[in-house]
């Protein structure tokens, strides 16, 4: 089973409408148009840049996928601050994180609203990047698999097997977040085909084999062939990298 790469850009809270635009034309620039038939390339910007990027994609017919960070469960209603799946889908946004290690802690995002959040983000032909990682405290302590498993299986309660077929699950070791430390490619490699095997069990064989891992946290060009070139991962959630064009670039080059 071949499963085709994913680079995704997380900008997170970074760069405005005009800057987005000017990282989107250069990535354009330094990606050969080939790469898109062999590696998904999605770049996830802040919502208010959305727009702009979106209008880029489509004027300039750039295969680039335009994503976003997060999004409600709910399409419309008193959340003040929030963002409608519904809206996203009308932006032409393809792909939306969800349970981002950075949402969970500092907007209390559990296991149940991620859950909600997959299901909305599908019911609006979208596809999910979902979010799982554990606290270097969890991995000193020999809790990496039960935190991350837990969290993989809640996420995908009661969503359809074809649906989880069709997804991303992207593991994130929190304390390599921003940090500058990767996981080693052996860590990193044993996390994903632990949650490929619990996808497996949930489901099936072929679901787990189709379902597509990320690995994130400080992926460099330096760190991703290594990465890449592990059985079960599939892709990576890149932060800070990805907003340097030139650097993303190599990354998307090595998957
Ligand atoms: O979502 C990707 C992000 O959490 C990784 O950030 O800066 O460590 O690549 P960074």
């Amino acid at each position: 089973m071949s499963r085709k790469p994913i680079i995704s850009g997380n900008w997170k809270m970074n760069l405005n409408h005009w800057e987005a635009i000017q990282t989107v034309q250069k990535l354009h620039y330094s990606l050969p148009k080939e790469v898109y038939r062999d590696v998904d390339v999605s770049v996830h910007p802040p919502f208010t840049d959305i727009r702009s990027v979106q209008t880029v994609i489509e004027s300039d017919e750039l295969e680039l996928q335009l994503g976003a960070q997060h999004c409600h469960w709910e399409e419309k209603g008193a959340f003040t601050g929030e963002i409608s799946p519904l809206f996203l889908a009308k932006l032409d946004v393809k792909l939306v994180v969800c349970g981002h290690s950075e949402r969970r802690d500092l907007f209390g995002e559990t296991d149940e609203m991620v859950n909600k959040k997959v299901k909305a983000i599908f019911k609006h032909g979208m596809t999910p990047i979902m979010c799982c990682g554990e606290s270097l405290e969890e991995r000193e302590a020999g809790e990496t698999e039960a935190k991350v498993l837990g969290q993989v299986v809640a996420g995908l309660d009661k969503v359809k097997a074809d649906q989880v077929a069709s997804m991303v699950i992207a593991y994130e070791p929190i304390w390599a977040i921003g940090t500058g430390k990767t996981a080693t490619s052996e860590d990193a490699q044993a996390v994903c085909k632990a949650i490929r095997g619990a996808v497996a069990a949930k489901y099936d064989a072929e679901t787990a084999a189709e379902v597509r891992i990320q690995y994130g946290g400080s992926v460099k060009a330096s760190t991703a062939e290594d990465l890449m070139a592990q059985p079960d991962i599939d892709g990576a959630l890149v932060g800070g990298a990805s907003l340097d064009p030139e650097e993303f670039s190599r990354i998307v080059q090595f998957a």
